[in-house]
Parts: structure tokens; C-alpha cells; sequence
């Protein structure tokens, strides 16, 4: 069993795989934290309650050791002398926030229950525990869920009001969790449009260090996801505490040093911008968060997550099933096509192992550059006459697949769509909007605006045969405000949207399961796992520079899986940069995720269209290792020249080795690659080196790569075990 009440101790421990997270019901009545580590077994574990009596608020009720702010939160509450960081503020009635959340009850579900109006992990046996604040009647369920394998937790809370007078919630969080200690550093992903998803570290302090977004979308400019690591902690060494929030709108998650030397981490919605009323039995549920710990460093995490998300997140029938490799022709045509001109690149394609073709943006409305027909989702005959249907027969008559590009949250001012219904777009009446890419964002938070989406979406999608939706997103949301809703609600509008997107994704995604779907938001800005459980594959960024992409599809990996990511070959000089990497480069860093090509196909040499050739092929016979495969960061070109990442079956027989080194230096030392990850008592061979030698050796010793001369160079091994 998976989970365990001990009566005696009033003690809960989850046990997943290698990993054991333990709470008590204290003598308060309080759910105290007392353990999130490596699988241990269930002693009495209350011996760790630390009880402060220096300068602190009893309770009442309770004899003056026992203080709210010294005990290890499950759910930290605001009121009553806790004064950490609380994970929930109700408002009542008479305008007082007290809520004194105590265990009421417990439940061990044998299956999770899915949530109802957001993407969460599927799961197993799940706790359910009752809080209620007895005065008020103001209640919070926390869920957890252990899984036997993977290392992680999935958590989340619903606050019910089960009172008889309106409660009007400012802050509503997923979670509350105390690690004990302070000796860590918090690491988090930060960035920008075409760099998305670079590391930063910054020592666990005394105060709060917060990462956030206010966009109304996940963003680019801070992922939602934080980590608290052990100092020093690297890819293979060291304690490692990593929080996923599955949500895709405006979020917040904090780490807290706090004066008792432990560190607080919790968060959720963003409730900078927040306020939900419930009713009298009315409910809110709040986004789940994904928990992963590892004692084998940041990788030892990451694998946790790349794990979790791809046995119990993402869709089943896609997430390990071998991916299109597609031809994009954004970079290679952006608005200005017609149908001989991408019957040209089909026909170039075809062949080369590619088999899908992708129309992007351009294809509908009045559309020749971005500031008009978003929005109308009707063919734009002028450039391809006769509609989609002759360019998808040709291509289907080419024995490859057909793509297509949809932005179905957003419209343009010169659009039918606005002409006809101008306050489907978000804005306050009597204020101008604001622009983003000529654009507006459509009020997702009204069933009309999204009946109105999936209808003319779903027209085209039901009338044509389509194997594969690129479903886009590029500007963030600016007014968060709703003419559906009344004044006192708009602060609601913020999560109201991600419910909006949610049931979008319901109706189009889950509605069409035969098309397999990537998301996209301007390159990478929507990369959550709330998008993932409905995109297989998501754009990683607009920058599609293989040395930019070094660093990008590295930091991206700290939370997501290779196969979530979609990675494309694309023209040098390259059109982010203007830099030129060698094209073999070009494809091994693009091989590291689902993979295909972003570029004119009629314009490639003879020797590159050979080159595409084996590129795809090598990519098919190893894209197990993608699919299903363990990753281990080797090098890391955010401190480094060299950029190395190991994919190693889940049986340790097969492994293969991206290693890039981004200049030559005149004083350049004989790099070795430590391998990890293999089976130490395997023989392995890596034909390209000529070695023979157990893992142990390999992991010990390391090999020594060749690159060929020049900047920007990269190799490829495979290693096999006899
Ligand atoms: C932004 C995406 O990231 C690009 O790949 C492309 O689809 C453009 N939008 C089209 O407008």
C-alpha cells in the first residue's frame, strides 16, 4: 500500500518510488509536515517537531508551547501567529480573514480523481485530507498522490465554503511545504522571447525570493517551476526538491527562509491580481503541483519529472508513439506562398524521410503579414485556390501527412471577426487597447467567445483531413478584465481565463483525437505541463540557432521531457541570429526532441538533401531514446564551451551521446565526457570510437570526443551494450 495511516502516531506516509513523504496530525489538530526524502521506513518520526516558545502567539485553546508558526505546514494559514508566507486568505463576511484550518477527517482513495476543470496526472491511490475551520465552516481538501514509478507527488488543495455566508478568497494556493534546513539554493527558469528557459540560482534567504507571472499565460519570462536544491548540488550529486505547477495562467511560487531556519516553499495562483468568491457551498479548486525529489542532484529530479509527466501527464496514445518530422515552411516563406510553392517543397521533401508537411501562418482570412485576419478561420483563396483540400490531397497523395496552424485565441482588428464582434476582445470600455503583434486576445473567460472559437476552428478540422494542428499563442494578455463579469468579480478574470483555455483544449484537442497537436506561444512562452497534457509537443522557441539552442533545450529540460520539445533544422545564416553552424550541428541538436525542419527545402544542396537523408534516418532507428529514454546532462553550455546531453534506455543497453563545443580555442584541452547512467557492469562498444569497455569504466574514465574542425562542431555515438 501506498499510503499509510498510522492510528497511533496520528502519522500519514506516502511511499513512492524511493521516496517517502510523511505528515502528522499534531496535538493541535494541526497537519504537520515531518519528512519528504528517500524511501524510509515508518518509525515515529514526531521526535523532528521543533516547538519555539520564544517571543510567539498561542492559539487559543492551546498551552503556550504550541504555535502555529513553529509547526512544518501542510497548508500555513494567516490569523491566528503563524506569519510565514500563509497558502490561503479567506475574506468572511464581517471582513475578518481568521481561518484556523484543523484536521477534520481523512479519505484513502484507491484511484485519483481527475479534476474538473483543469488538466492534472492521472493517478493512483490517493489521500484526501479534510481541513475545516470550525467557526466558519470554511474548509480545505488537500489531495496528494504517491506513485510507485517516479519520484514525485501530485498535490493540490480545494477550499469549500462550507459555511452559510459568502467568502471572498485573495489568495488561494496550491500547497504549503517546509524543508527542513536552510543550506540551499532556489533554482528557477527565467528568459525572454528566443531565450526562453535559462537557469538562474540564487541562495535560499531570509525573506522570500518569488517567481511569478502576471501575463495571463505560463510566459517565457518566468517558467512555472522552482526547485529547491541543496547548495552545491549538481547534475549527479546532491539533495534536489523540484515544484511543477500544472497551470498556465498567472502564477506565483515562493521560497521562504524562515526565522526558525527551515525554508517554506508554496505557491499557486498569482494572487497579486486575485479574488474569488464562494458562495455558500460553492468550491474553488486550485492547480496541481507536481513534487519531485531526487538525492541524485538536478538530473536525478528532472528524470523524476521527465517520467512523471510522460507515463501520467501527457496523452497516451501520442506520448511515446514515433512523432511526425515534419517541414515547417514559416522560415522559409512566412506570408508569401501559393500552392505551386509549397507543392515544390513537398515535392522536395518526399523522400528525405520527412513526412509531414506544416502550413503555418498565412493560410486564411486576409492574411499577408500580422496585422490583419486573425481570427477568421476561412481559406484565403487568393493564395491557395480551391481551398486547403488540393494542397492536402497532394500532399497525402505523397504518402506524407498534413499540418496546420491555427492561433485560435486571438483576432486582429481588421478581421471579420472583430468587425462583427468587437467586444469579443478583451478590454475596459472607454480605454483604448493594447496592442500586441497588431493583435488582440479574445475573452476566453465567455462561453460565447468559446463557442464561437471552437465552431470555427472545429469547421475546418471536420472538413478536412488533418493529421496535425501547430496551435499558437504570441501575445500575453494585458486588460484581464471581462464584460461578462460583474465589478466585485474581475478579479477573477486571471484563472477564469486558464478555465477558458482548459475547456478550449477539451472541446478542440480532446474533440479531434485522431490529430496530434503541438503548442506554441511565439516560440516557447506557453511550456507548462497544464499545456503538455493536451500538446504532445510544444514549439520550444522561436529561436532556432543550434547554439542558442544548446542553452534553451538545456534549461528546458531541467523540468520537461526530450519529446515535449519541438526542435527544427533551419536555414543558416540563421534568421534570430545571423549566425552559421554547420548543418550536421544543425541536426544533431534538433535530433533532441521531435524533430523536423523549418527551412526551404528546394534551396538545399544536393549533399544537404543527403545529409537530411540520414539525419532522419539515424533519428527514427534512436528515437526510442527520445521518446522513452533517460536523460543525463553531461555539460552545461550556460558555464561552459561544451554542450553534452546522454539518452540511456530505461534497460541500460542502449544509450547515444550529443556532444557540441562551441569554439575552438587555440588552447584547447583534450575534453572528456564522463558518461552516466550506464550499467556499471555492462560491456558496452562505441563503434565511432572504436572503445569497448564496461560502464563502469566509461562513467569512471570517460571517452574523448572528435570534433571536426572549426566553431560550433558536434558529434553523435551510440553505445550498446553485447
Ligand atoms: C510564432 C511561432 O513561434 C512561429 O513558429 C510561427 O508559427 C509564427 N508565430 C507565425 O505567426
Amino acid at each position: 500500500m501506498a499510503i499509510v495511516y498510522q492510528a497511533e502516531t496520528k502519522t500519514f506516509f506516502l511511499d513512492g518510488a524511493g521516496v517517502t513523504y510523511a505528515f502528522c496530525i499534531n496535538e493541535a489538530g494541526y497537519a504537520e509536515h515531518l519528512y519528504w526524502g528517500t524511501a524510509i521506513p515508518h518509525d515515529d518520526l514526531r521526535y523532528t517537531c521543533a516547538r519555539w516558545q520564544l517571543w510567539q502567539i498561542t492559539p487559543p485553546g492551546q498551552d503556550e508551547t504550541a504555535t502555529y508558526q513553529s509547526y512544518a505546514p501542510e497548508l500555513a494559514f494567516f490569523g491566528t501567529g503563524d506569519y510565514r508566507e500563509p497558502a490561503v486568505l479567506p475574506v468572511n463576511e464581517a471582513g475578518d480573514r481568521l481561518c484556523e484550518l484543523l484536521y477534520a477527517s481523512h479519505e484513502i482513495l484507491p484511484a485519483k480523481p481527475a479534476m474538473a476543470g483543469m488538466p492534472s496526472m492521472e493517478g493512483g491511490e490517493t489521500l484526501v485530507l479534510h481541513l475545516l475551520d470550525s467557526i466558519t465552516g470554511f474548509a480545505a481538501d488537500l489531495y496528494y498522490t504517491v506513485y510507485d514509478d517516479c519520484g514525485v507527488i501530485a498535490r493540490r488543495v480545494v477550499y469549500r465554503n462550507t459555511g452559510n455566508t459568502p467568502v471572498i478568497l485573495r489568495r488561494a494556493y496550491s500547497f504549503s511545504m517546509e524543508v527542513p534546513g536552510q543550506d540551499y539554493e532556489v533554482l528557477t527558469l527565467y528568459g525572454n522571447w528566443a531565450a526562453e528557459r535559462r537557469i538562474q540560482r540564487t541562495p535560499v534567504h531570509h525573506g522570500v525570493v518569488a517567481v511569478d507571472s502576471k501575463l495571463g499565460m505560463s510566459s517565457n519570462v518566468l517558467n512555472p517551476f522552482l526547485a529547491v536544491v541543496e547548495t552545491g548540488a549538481d547534475e549527479l550529486s546532491g539533495e534536489a526538491f523540484g515544484f511543477s505547477l500544472v497551470y498556465s495562467s498567472s502564477f506565483v511560487l515562493k521560497a521562504q527562509g524562515t526565522s526558525f531556519g527551515n525554508a517554506l516553499v508554496t505557491g499557486g495562483i498569482q494572487d497579486f491580481d486575485f479574488s474569488w468568491t464562494l458562495d455558500a457551498g460553492e468550491e474553488l479548486e486550485t492547480p496541481e503541483i507536481v513534487m519531485a525529489y531526487s538525492d541524485e542532484g538536478i538530473g536525478g529530479m528532472s528524470r523524476a519529472f521527465h517520467r512523471a509527466f510522460r507515463e501520467h501527464l501527457i496523452n497516451k496514445r501520442y506520448v511515446k508513439a514515433s512523432r511526425p518530422i515534419v517541414i515547417n515552411n514559416w522560415e522559409a516563406t512566412y506570408f508569401d506562398f501559393d500552392l505551386p510553392k509549397l507543392k515544390a517543397f513537398v515535392d522536395t521533401a518526399q523522400g528525405t524521410g520527412i513526412d509531414t508537411f506544416v502550413l503555418d501562418d498565412g493560410w486564411f482570412g486576409k492574411r499577408d503579414d500580422d496585422t490583419s485576419g486573425l481570427g477568421d478561420w476561412v481559406v484565403n483563396g487568393q493564395k491557395l485556390e480551391g481551398g486547403l483540400t488540393p494542397l492536402i490531397d497532394y500532399v497525402h497523395s505523397k504518402g506524407m501527412k498534413f499540418g496546420l496552424w491555427f492561433e485560435p485565441e486571438m483576432v486582429n482588428e481588421d478581421s471579420d471577426l472583430f468587425r462583427a464582434h468587437p467586444d469579443y476582445a478583451i478590454g475596459v470600455p472607454g480605454r483604448q487597447r493594447c496592442y500586441g503583434r497588431h493583435q488582440y486576445v479574445l475573452d476566453l473567460t465567455r462561453q460565447e467567445v468559446r463557442d464561437c472559437i471552437v465552431e470555427s476552428v472545429n469547421a475546418i478540422l471536420h472538413t478536412h483531413a488533418i493529421d496535425y494542428v501547430k496551435w499558437d499563442f504570441n501575445r500575453p494578455v494585458a486588460e484581464f478584465y471581462s464584460l461578462g463579469r460583474e465589478a466585485g468579480r474581475q478579479a477573477e478574470f486571471a484563472h477564469r481565463f486558464a478555465l477558458g483555455l482548459y475547456d478550449l483544449c477539451r472541446r478542440i484537442v480532446e474533440g479531434n483525437p485522431d490529430i496530434i497537436f503541438e503548442g506554441c506561444s511565439g516560440g516557447g512562452a506557453r511550456f507548462d505541463p497544464a499545456m503538455l497534457a493536451y500538446f504532445s509537443q510544444i514549439w520550444t522557441s522561436d529561436d532556432s540557432d543550434a547554439e542558442e539552442r544548446t542553452r534553451i533545450q538545456y534549461g528546458t529540460s531541467l523540468v520537461y521531457p526530450l519529446s515535449a520539445m519541438s526542435c527544427h533544422v533551419s536555414v543558416c545564416p540563421n534568421h534570430q541570429t545571423g549566425r552559421t553552424t554547420p548543418f550536421a550541428t544543425r541536426g544533431h541538436i534538433a535530433s533532441l526532441g521531435a524533430t523536423g525542419y523549418e527551412l526551404d527545402p528546394t534551396r538545399l544542396s544536393v549533399e544537404e538533401l543527403e545529409q537530411v537523408r540520414q539525419q532522419t534516418a539515424a533519428y527514427r532507428e534512436t528515437e526510442a531514446l527520445v521518446l522513452e529514454g533517460d536523460l543525463y546532462r553531461l555539460d552545461d553550455p550556460f558555464t561552459g564551451n561544451y554542450f553534452s546531453f546522454l539518452t540511456v534506455s530505461p534497460d541500460k543497453t542502449q544509450a547515444k551521446l550529443t556532444a557540441y563545443r562551441r569554439l575552438v580555442e587555440p588552447l584547447q584541452e583534450v575534453k572528456r565526457i564522463r558518461l552516466a547512467g550506464l550499467a556499471p557492469d555492462k560491456t558496452y562498444t562505441i563503434p565511432a570510437l572504436g572503445i569497448r569497455a564496461t560502464g563502469a569504466t566509461l562513467m569512471r574514465v570517460g571517452l574523448i570526443p572528435v570534433f571536426g574542425e572549426g566553431d560550433f562542431q558536434s558529434v553523435q555515438y551510440m553505445i550498446t551494450a553485447e
